[in-house]
This record gives C-alpha cells, sequence and structure tokens, in this order.
C-alpha cells in the first residue's frame, strides 16, 4: 500500500507543530513537506508530489490558501477556523470543478464532534440554549469556528425559543454575539486550550454539555484519519463527522 503524501501548512505553528509530529509517526502517511508564511506552496506541492495539504495558518489567509492548494491539485485538509459559509460553498465549486476531494473540520477531536451532535439532539426538546467557548490568549479569532458550526446546528433543528424583547445590554457586548439567533460567549485567557460548554435552559432546569481539549494531541487522531479518507472522497466535506 502506497502512503499518502502529506504536506503541512503553518508548519511552525502551535497545531502545525503538533500536526508534523503525528503525520510524521503515522504508518499509512508521509510527510513530504513543511511549509509556513515565507515557503512558496504551490511549487513545494508540485515539486514533491504532494497529494493532501493540511493547513493549520490564520483566518485572513485560509481561503487564499485554500485555493491555491486545490488550484495546484492537491486535496486540501483545512483546520484552520474563520472559513464562512459562502467560502465554503465557493471552495466545493472548486473542488467539484478540479474532481478532488477535500475536508473542512472546524474541530478535529472526537469529543468536541459528539458535543455538537449530542447539542443538535438536545436543541429539538430544549430550544433555548448558549453557547459558551474558551480558548488560549493566542488565538486570534472569536468566536471559534467550533462554536459557529454548535449554533448552526442547534438553529437548524429548535423551535419556539423564550425571549424578552427588552432586553437592554449596559455594556456592549455582555450578551455575546448572535449566531443565527443563538448567543456566542468567547472567553480568552492563558491556561486554556480549547473547551465549549452549550447549556440548554428549559423548565426549572439546566442542561449542560461540555467538552475540553486538554493537549493539542487530542485533534490528532483526527487530522491522520482526514489526511487518509479525504483520498477517497470525490467532493470536498465540512465536519469530522462525515468522515466518521
Ligand atoms: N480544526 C481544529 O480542530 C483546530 C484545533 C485547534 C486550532 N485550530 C485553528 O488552527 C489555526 C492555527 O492555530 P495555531 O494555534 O496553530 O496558530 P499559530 O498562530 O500558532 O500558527 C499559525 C501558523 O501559520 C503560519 N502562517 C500564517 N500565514 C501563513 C500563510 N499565508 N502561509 C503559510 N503559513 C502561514 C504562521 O507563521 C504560524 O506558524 C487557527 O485558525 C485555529 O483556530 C483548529
Amino acid at each position: 500500500m502506497s502512503l499518502v503524501r502529506v504536506v503541512v501548512n503553518g508548519s511552525k505553528g502551535r497545531m502545525g507543530k503538533e500536526s508534523v509530529r503525528a503525520v510524521s509517526e503515522d504508518s499509512e502517511l508521509d510527510l513530504v513537506g513543511q511549509t509556513d508564511i515565507n515557503d512558496n506552496l504551490s511549487e513545494i506541492i508540485s515539486q514533491r508530489k504532494a497529494q493532501v495539504v493540511l493547513d493549520f495558518t490564520h483566518a485572513d489567509v485560509v481561503m487564499e490558501v485554500a485555493v491555491s492548494i486545490i488550484k495546484s491539485g492537491a486535496r486540501p485538509v483545512i483546520g484552520t477556523s474563520g472559513l464562512l459559509p459562502q467560502q465554503v460553498d465557493e471552495l466545493q465549486k472548486l473542488c467539484r470543478k478540479q474532481k478532488i476531494g477535500g475536508v473542512i473540520a472546524p474541530n478535529f477531536a472526537i469529543g468536541a464532534v459528539l458535543m455538537m451532535k449530542y447539542s443538535q439532539d438536545a436543541a429539538k426538546y430544549l430550544p433555548n440554549a448558549e453557547v459558551i467557548e474558551f480558548h488560549h490568549d493566542g488565538k486570534l479569532d472569536s468566536p471559534s469556528g467550533t462554536a459557529i458550526k454548535t449554533a448552526n446546528l442547534i438553529a437548524g433543528v429548535r423551535k419556539n425559543i423564550t425571549k424578552t424583547s427588552s432586553e437592554k445590554e449596559i455594556i456592549k457586548g455582555s450578551r455575546g454575539g448572535d449566531s443565527e439567533g443563538v448567543q456566542i460567549h468567547s472567553v480568552r485567557l492563558p491556561g486554556l486550550i480549547a473547551h465549549q460548554e452549550v447549556i440548554f435552559g428549559g423548565q426549572s432546569q439546566t442542561l449542560t454539555i461540555r467538552h475540553d481539549s486538554m493537549h493539542r494531541e487530542s485533534f490528532m487522531p483526527g487530522v491522520c484519519l482526514a489526511c487518509k479518507k479525504v483520498m477517497d472522497l470525490k467532493e470536498l466535506v465540512y465536519g469530522l463527522e462525515t468522515l466518521l
């Protein structure tokens, strides 16, 4: 069996370094390149005959990077957060045109995928819900991609929420950001890695679904799985759950 030839882009960053280690240690993957901000990614894809590019860069460059990966003929596995739904659509069209598969996963940790699935289920019965996400203070964008995806899943299934129309924020932002009617609160502190709570409120009761990534290695089984499974895909998929 031939190994899948992978380039890690953003390899000098926190997730990039962890991915370099994980890809190198996986017996079905071959790490053929490590690129970062000053490298010519398209040239390296072609020189090293890369089949997959794993991207952990920044929200403000991810769209441009994803387009260049697809146009260079490699399959994108995107972990970087910040892609908007219309950008995901555009990348799906581009992959279709190039006849290649791809993966965009806001969260590669299996526990986080389950948290989203259970939250979607709970929202059918307890429609009033808010999301609190907690990340390390080096995270540049907010809210997290996981929080946006969770809000999207909740909004898609819930009905009849109770909301007061006379609500007034004394300090702007106190009620968090509104994503499809779901409030998201972002906490940034040293000491944290990636955590999220989804709190549901009902009559005299609350339900809290919480996930904690204690170390970046929590994302690596999902990262390696995506790098392998993307080889069999005929389209670009959104979310690790599509591969499980
Ligand atoms: N999907 C997931 O499971 C998951 C998990 C954790 C973090 N993330 C996301 O991954 C991304 C990276 O996180 P991080 O903590 O490693 O960030 P980081 O700042 O530590 O690393 C980013 C790296 O990208 C490089 N970079 C920036 N622009 C580039 C470009 N144009 N081309 C190539 N390299 C470039 C930087 O030099 C840096 O080395 C963030 O968007 C974060 O939210 C996703």
